[in-house]
Order: structure tokens, then C-alpha cells, then sequence
């Protein structure tokens, strides 16, 4: 298990590269990852580039044994750039030019652009291809699915419809573009969402499709550097680096010709109070590790109080440097890569606190990440153990964009009710696979997939067919509702899963903020909120009912046996004990073992090798908590890890 840093050397007088290093090698940190934001040292005027500065760095960091991960530096394209092609600045959708003097602000699709990007990431790679010390490459960084409203944008938003569709005919019918008079004549009537009107004026199937545009359009380019890359450095690993951003691609497709996924991960310094939240950030890292169902790397960790693009928030309390990380190994990844060496003394992030303040004088929190150098290196051992698992809980980046475009009712969003399944197994001491919905299912136990709201072709006959199999799905509210092309289904809900569940939504109530009860067989009552499905049973049993509104009595939650299966249907959004009531009867009946009574927001995750299982038992409170396991164990762990206040 690999600790690491992000280190700018650029933003450094040289004086301080040697000391830096030094005190790296001395700290126990096995990587650095370089140069994400450096184009403008690398080539200082058109044409003239300046690698030495660089060659220096990595000399000197390959002479104390350190690996380094160089990155494309393209995602701040120099000054005298833009200067020359003012055009290949992204334009807002208010036809504005964003401002120069940011980050990430380039049209991918810029033909001038891509030339300066290609011409770079070329001299770039050859020259450092024989450098054995550079282990990975990144492609710029946090890429995200921007909107761009150029005139090159709008053409190829045209082409990309014109591939899919051929002809206007099937894109209108697609679409059902008889609405509002909305029927395409010509494709140059097909314009970006343009302007600051609310999104929800819009076609959804028109949305979708252009965050699925935007998506490729990024991927495009993750590929066209990938290829590059892959050319000059034969054999050296590529990624680049993810984050739960506005506007998300699809993270699936993003790294499928990559080697592997890297994330950045910064938790809340806040000790959250509710297990939900605590949760969460198991739930991110569990669905990197799905992306390609391999281990993974965060390439961005917290390392210190959060600051400038909101105010500064709180510090990191002592044991977080290190918990977090660990946590992170717990999750699969197994390299960590803090954010950052030092803090900047200049520029927007001066106050994103890195390992070592401004005044460069090592304190509380560098010590602990020294302490976390060690720790990893006594972890050599769960370097070759994998997270196995019997649950799969199915992701969907299309889902995601349609919620966004049609937010379903008041306080309900895609990944809450997804989460809040993650965290009932979390609960259990349980490893759970978050995975696209398009991977192969056959090897887990159970199977959860949550608000299956655009169909996508072939999934559900996956599901049927893993159910037949004697599989146990869980399918909730929102499913089966669109089809690909964002447009109803035209049957009662939830349309394609109906005889898998043995149920149909007999009329549905968005009660978004308001709340309601639902009763389960035993007698014990839940609350339930958001949306509220109204369930006829067909074959299938009723596990919970209504206790409250006109529907009182109906079912809410259902079970059916379908072939040697179980597909449960949740009909509403419950709070968390309901999820843990019902997982745990699941689990019961599929006869996987389980941990009871863990504390809130305590997680246990178990590694297993091939002579070896390893758990992990993170305790994400400032509480010190204390469970029974079975079974001898012996500690990994050279010191006792705590959280002080
Ligand atoms: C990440 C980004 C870094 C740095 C960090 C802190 O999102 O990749 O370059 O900006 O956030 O703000």
C-alpha cells in the first residue's frame, strides 16, 4: 500500500526541491504526481518548450527512489493561447466567453485546441518515456462533461445526433417532439440548450441526450490523449483523475480504455453527525472500485481544512490523515496520493490546506501523515487481497442525468435512496460492489437496483434472468418509468419489471417534503417520505403496507418468488431503520453472515487474499466504540488509532 503526495514544484523556488524530496524520502512517501498545471512552464511561448526544470525534479526525486506520476498539463492551456485563439475559450450558455485566467476553462472540441493539446501531451510523452521512475500517466485533471456553446460545439452536437439518429423523422419520434410544436425541419434548428431558462422548460429527452453528448465529448478526448500516451509509453499505466463534479461523464465509459481509475477524495472534516452521511464516503469509494471492478487510487486526499471556493472550513481533527486513507485501503484503493506536499502561498487555492502550512514548518498534521507513511508500509501484505463480495448495487449514470433534469418530487434525488441501501449493508459489516448496470451479475447473491428509471436495453432481462437463477433483487419506486429516449413507457408501472416483481403500480403520490407510515407484518412502523407507490399484488406477497392516507392498507413494499428467486419491491423512500429492518431479513434468508449490532457509522470491510483475510474496522465517530468479533485476529496495526479532540 503506497502513500503519496501532489506536489507543484512549479509553484516552488528551487532552493526548496531538494529539501522537499528529502524530507519525502525521509517520511516514507513512495510517489508524486506532477505537473497537471503546468503547460506554461513546459512551453512558454508557441513553440518553445522548456523541459528542464522538469528533467531536474524528477532527477531528483529518481535519485531518492520516489515513483512519479506525470500529468498531461492541458488542463490550463497557457495565456498566449487564448491570446491567439480567443475562440477556444468554452463559451457559457449565455454565448458568454468564460474568463481566462482559471482552470479547465478549454473547448475540448476546439480544433486549435486539440492541435496544442495533441503537440504537448506528444513531446511530453516521448520525452520521459524512458524514465522508469514514471510508473503512471494522468490525463489533465478532473475533466468534467462541460457544456460548451461554441459554434464548433453546436456542429458537433448536430453530427453526434446525426449519428445516432440518421434521420430528423426518428429523432423527432424519439423525442416526441409533437409537443409544444417542437418538431426538428432542419437540423440546424437544433441549437445547445441555450440561455438561463429553467432546465425543466426543456425536452428531458433533449437533456439527456446532450449530457450523454457531453459525456462522449469529453471521453473523446480522454481517448485521443490516451492513444497518444499509450504510443510513445508503451506498457506505463494510464488514468485520470475523477470527482463527484457538476457535471459528471460517464464514469464507466471514461476509464474503459484506461488501466485504471483514480479519484479525489475529501471527505468532510466535519464529523458528521448521522450514520447516512458517514456512510457516504464509503459509498463513493465503493463505487470507484466498481468502475472497473479492480483496485483504484486517490490521486487527490484530504489533508488538511478546506478553503477557497467556499470559506474555510474546519481543520482535519487529529486521526483523520490517517483514517481516511485507511479507509480508502479498506475500499480497494491502494495507493493514496495526499493533497497536497505544501500549502500555496499564492493564487485561488492559497487557503486549501495541504500537509505542511505556509510557513513551511512541518506540524500536527504532517506528523500524522508521517505516521500514515509508516502504517502503509506495515500493509504491504493486503497489497495482493481483493474485496470480494455477495451484494451488487447497480449505478447509473443516465439515471443520474434524468433526476437532474426532472428533479422527481420536493427532497428526492437519485443517489439518496441508493445510498441509504449502501448503508443499511454497511451497517452489517458488509462489503457491497457498486456497479454500471450493464456488468455481468451472475456471481452475487443479491442484487440491488434502485429507481431502474430510464430502461436501458438489456438490463432488466439480466436481472430477470439472475432472479430466475435463484437470485434476490431489490427494485424500488421510480422504475421502469422511461425509456431510452427519456420518453414514458406506456404501461402500468413499473412497466418492464412488473412480472419480475409480481406487482403493478396501481397510482402513485409525490408527497416529497410530507411524510407517511408504513406498517410491516410484525407490527413495527416506519416512516415513509418522498413518494409513495400504491401497489396492486399480482403473485407476489405484501411485506409492509400504508398505514396512513387514502392508501392506508395498501401495499408498499412487496416479495415475490420468481423462478428460484426473490425480487423485492420497495415502493417508497423510508428512513434508514426501515432499510435496515428489511436488509437484515434478506440477509437472514440468503444465509449470509452478517454482523449485528455494529455501532452507527462503523464500517467493517474484510480484504481477502490467498492465505490471508484482513478486515478493517473504521469507527468514523470522535467516540471511542467497541465491538465483539469472532474468530482470533491479529492487529496490523502498529499503534492504536484514535480520534482525539
Ligand atoms: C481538486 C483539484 C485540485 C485542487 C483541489 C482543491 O478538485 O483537482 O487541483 O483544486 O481540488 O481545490
Amino acid at each position: 500500500m503506497r502513500i503519496g503526495v501532489d506536489y507543484y514544484p512549479e509553484h516552488w523556488d528551487k532552493s526548496l526541491w531538494r529539501a522537499d524530496a528529502d524530507l519525502m524520502k525521509e517520511t516514507g512517501v513512495k510517489v508524486v504526481r506532477m505537473s497537471e498545471f503546468a503547460w506554461c512552464r513546459l512551453e512558454p511561448q508557441e513553440g518553445v518548450f522548456d523541459f528542464t526544470w522538469l528533467d531536474e525534479i524528477i532527477e531528483i526525486f529518481e535519485e531518492r527512489g520516489i515513483d512519479i506520476v506525470l500529468c498531461t498539463p492541458t488542463n490550463c492551456p497557457p495565456l498566449w493561447f487564448y491570446e491567439k485563439y480567443p475562440d477556444a475559450v468554452q463559451t457559457e450558455r449565455d454565448g458568454r466567453k468564460t474568463a481566462t485566467g482559471i482552470r479547465g476553462h478549454r473547448c475540448l472540441n476546439s480544433p486549435e485546441f486539440l492541435n496544442y493539446s495533441d503537440r504537448i501531451v506528444d513531446k511530453m510523452t516521448k520525452r520521459y518515456a524512458a524514465h522508469k521512475s514514471v510508473i503512471a500517466w494522468q490525463i489533465d485533471n478532473e475533466l468534467e462533461a462541460n457544456f460548451c456553446f461554441c459554434e464548433t460545439c453546436v456542429g458537433k452536437y448536430r453530427s453526434w445526433l446525426k449519428d445516432k439518429y440518421g434521420t430528423l423523422e426518428r429523432l423527432n419520434k424519439a423525442y416526441g417532439n409533437d409537443v409544444w410544436s417542437g418538431e426538428y425541419s432542419s437540423w440546424e434548428q437544433i441549437k445547445p440548450p441555450y440561455g438561463h431558462y429553467p432546465q425543466a422548460w426543456l425536452n428531458p429527452s433533449f437533456m439527456l441526450d446532450f449530457n450523454r453528448y457531453a459525456s462522449d465529448g469529453m471521453i473523446a478526448y480522454v481517448d485521443r490523449q490516451a492513444e497518444i500516451i499509450r504510443k510513445n509509453c508503451p506498457g506505463v499505466e494510464i488514468t485520470t483523475n475523477v470527482w463527484f463534479c457538476e457535471n459528471m461523464p460517464n464514469f464507466y465509459k471514461s476509464f474503459s480504455n484506461l488501466d485504471f481509475v483514480s479519484y479525489d477524495n475529501y471527505p468532510t472534516t466535519r464529523i458528521p453527525d448521522n450514520a447516512e452521511e458517514c456512510y457516504s464516503h464509503a459509498f463513493h469509494l465503493d463505487l470507484m472500485r466498481g468502475v472497473k471492478r479492480q483496485s483504484f487510487w486517490i490521486m487527490e486526499q484530504l489533508s488538511g481544512g478546506l478553503g477557497c471556493w467556499a470559506p474555510m472550513a474546519r481543520t482535519t481533527t487529529p486521526g483523520m490523515i490517517q483514517g481516511y486513507s485507511l479507509q480508502a485501503f479498506a475500499h480497494g484503493a491502494d495507493t493514496v496520493v495526499h493533497f497536497r506536499w505544501r500549502t500555496a502561498v499564492s493564487g485561488a487555492e492559497m487557503h486549501w490546506h495541504g500537509l505542511i502550512d505556509h510557513s513551511n514548518v512541518p506540524g500536527r498534521r504532517f506528523a500524522e501523515f508521517a505516521k500514515l507513511c509508516k502504517t502503509a508500509e506495515t500493509l504491504q501484505a493486503v497489497q495482493n487481497t481483493e474485496l470480494k463480495s455477495d451484494i451488487a448495487i447497480l449505478y447509473s449514470p443516465e439515471n443520474e442525468y434524468a433526476f437532474k433534469i426532472q428533479p422527481q418530487t420536493n427532497g428526492m434525488y437519485y443517489l439518496e435512496q441508493i445510498m441509504l441501501l449502501h448503508s443499511a449493508f454497511t451497517k452489517y459489516g458488509l462489503n457491497v460492489d457498486i456497479i454500471g448496470q450493464h456488468e455481468d451479475i451472475s456471481d452475487y447473491k443479491i442484487v440491488v437496483a434502485p429507481e431502474m428509471y430510464v430502461t436501458e436495453s438489456g438490463v432488466a432481462e439480466r436481472l430477470y434472468s439472475f432472479t430466475e437463477q435463484g437470485g434476490t433483487v431489490v427494485l424500488t419506486n421510480r422504475s421502469g418509468v422511461k425509456n431510452e429516449y427519456n420518453t414514458c413507457i406506456m404501461e402500468q408501472l413499473p412497466t418492464v419489471y412488473r412480472k419480475l416483481i409480481g406487482a403493478y403500480v396501481e397510482e402513485y403520490n409525490p408527497i416529497g417534503y410530507d411524510s407517511g407510515m408504513l406498517r410491516f407484518a410484525d407490527g413495527s412502523t416506519f416512516r415513509c417520505r418522498q413518494w409513495c407507490d400504491v401497489m396492486a399484488v399480482e403473485t407476489a406477497e405484501p411485506v409492509a403496507c400504508y398505514d396512513s392516507d387514502f392508501y392506508k392498507g395498501k401495499a408498499a413494499i412487496t416479495k415475490n418468488r420468481y423462478g428460484a428467486g426473490t425480487a423485492y419491491y420497495i415502493g417508497t423512500v423510508g428512513e434508514k431503520s426501515l432499510y435496515y429492518k428489511l436488509i437484515k431479513e434478506i440477509l437472514l434468508e440468503k444465509e449470509i453472515p452478517f454482523v449485528d449490532g455494529l455501532p452507527d457509522n462503523v464500517e467493517i470491510t474484510t480484504r481477502t487474499g490467498e492465505d490471508m483475510t484482513v478486515r478493517f474496522i473504521f469507527n468514523n465517530t470522535d467516540k471511542e466504540q467497541s465491538i465483539q468479533l469472532e474468530g482470533k485476529a491479529i492487529s496490523l496495526l502498529p499503534f492504536e488509532m484514535k480520534i482525539e479532540r
